[in-house]
């Protein structure tokens, strides 16, 4: 191998997004415990800029590379530019033996060919999911499939990802399935949360907001490929069951994004059991699931969180790269098919065996112990 065993092993963790950095963290503060072994630095894109820092904040992470590069409604073409120009001097700064990214964003995609150009050995954190539609998720599908071929190490979340990549003919060996680190988030979230010396602004302030008498209805979307008339059948489908139903009440952290705020707060704006609120910090999140009676949502990360807190998932998307769950049915594909969302919106309200069907609290997506797997594999391959 490379490496004296005199030098530190030089880490560099990139990510840019909300999600990656809540996945990246554990692996921030597993590789910090292993500091006589490596060298561990964190490169923000800052894709994105609030939704990213309320992460850091709470998991007490600052970046030693603050690339700030989000813009208002930024485009694709620019943004892959600005971070592949961007991530030159970093790289050629510190010299990292290891890049990790995670996942499929544009930041996933430029960082890895970024480190590939630079010479670095490169490590995909969430490696093999796909849909096998290379306009759904869009980008993603693309950028993951991208990050895949670049990458050196593939951290598959499950059996059934792992596959995905030695379908593609990627070297078994340098593949692990570890689980999703998401877990070990999660794990380390509701840990803190139920210290006694936590205090949360949001959560006292979302206790004062909701209605303990109602179901509670928890609301994210963000997909690209739901901008425009998906946002609308979806807003549609949400105001029908809010005033439809005075039992229930809806909450919604809009996400940030103009293509999403815009059509959100435009049609579902006053209706008395709809509360559209800004995105949430991390715990407040994981607190407001676990409150809820149902999630609807397009996000990755949420359908991986709710099986593991019984909770059950209406996807509005036509394909997902998780089928782990929606196999154990309790996460189900609505699309963004007005009627639909509403048909099986309502069949959970008034199903009770359906309900219960689809709220069995399981873990397909690991056990927490992710990140650790992901260090000792790093160190045997430097031990050899
Ligand atoms: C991005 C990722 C997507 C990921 C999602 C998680 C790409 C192409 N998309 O989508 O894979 O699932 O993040 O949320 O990589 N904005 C803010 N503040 C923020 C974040 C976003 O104002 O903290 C606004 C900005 O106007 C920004 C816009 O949202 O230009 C879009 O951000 P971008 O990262 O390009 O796309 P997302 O839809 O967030
Ligand atoms: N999340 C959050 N605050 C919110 C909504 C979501 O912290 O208001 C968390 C959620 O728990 C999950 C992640 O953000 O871990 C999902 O992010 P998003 O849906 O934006 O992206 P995706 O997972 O689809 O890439």
């Amino acid at each position: 191998m490379i490496y004296y065993k005199m030098n530190k092993i030089k880490n560099l963790i990139i990510f840019g997004t909300r999600p990656e950095a809540i996945k990246m963290a554990p692996l921030v503060k597993a590789f910090i415990k292993e500091s006589k072994i490596f060298d561990t630095k964190v490169c923000i894109t800052a894709q994105h800029r609030e939704m990213l820092d309320q992460v850091l904040y709470f998991f007490g992470i600052t970046p030693d590379y603050d690339l700030d590069l989000m813009k208002p409604d930024q485009n694709l073409y620019s943004l892959t530019a600005d971070i592949i120009v961007s991530l030159k001097p970093v790289l050629e700064d510190y010299k990292p033996d290891f890049v990790f990214v995670h996942g499929d964003t544009t930041t996933t995609m430029a960082a890895s060919l970024a480190a590939f150009y630079f010479g670095a050995k490169v490590c995909h954190i969430e490696a093999g999911l796909r849909t096998f539609n290379k306009l759904s998720p869009f980008p993603e599908e693309i950028n993951r499939s991208i990050a895949g071929r670049i990458c050196d190490y593939h951290f598959s979340p499950t059996e059934v990802s792992k596959q995905n990549l030695r379908d593609e003919n990627i070297n078994e060996n340098s593949i692990l399935v570890t689980g999703n680190t998401v877990i070990d988030a999660l794990k380390f979230s509701a840990n803190k949360v139920t210290s006694n010396d936590f205090k949360d602004q949001e959560i006292e302030e979302l206790k004062n907001t909701i209605n303990d008498s109602k179901k509670l209805i928890l609301v994210t979307g963000h997909r690209r490929e739901n901008h425009g008339l998906g946002f609308q059948n979806i807003c549609e489908a949400l105001r029908i069951i809010a005033q439809d139903n005075d039992d229930v009440q809806i909450i919604y952290p809009v996400h940030l994004n103009p293509n999403v705020q815009k059509p959100v707060y435009k049609l579902l704006k006053n209706i008395n059991n709809i509360k559209l609120i800004t995105p949430l910090s991390y715990p407040a999140f994981v607190w407001l699931m676990n409150k809820s009676y149902l999630i609807i949502t397009d996000s990755g990360g949420v359908q991986e969180e709710a099986p593991s807190l019984g909770k059950p998932v209406l996807v509005m998307r036509e394909t997902t790269e998780r089928p782990e769950a929606v196999a154990a049915g309790t996460v189900l594909l609505v699309g963004t098919d007005t009627n639909k969302i509403i048909d099986e919106t309502l069949k959970l309200l008034k199903n009770n065996d359906f309900y219960e069907s689809m709220s069995r609290l399981h873990n397909p997506y690991g056990d927490g112990t992710a990140c650790e797997k992901i260090v000792q594999f790093i160190i045997n391959l430097s031990n050899c």
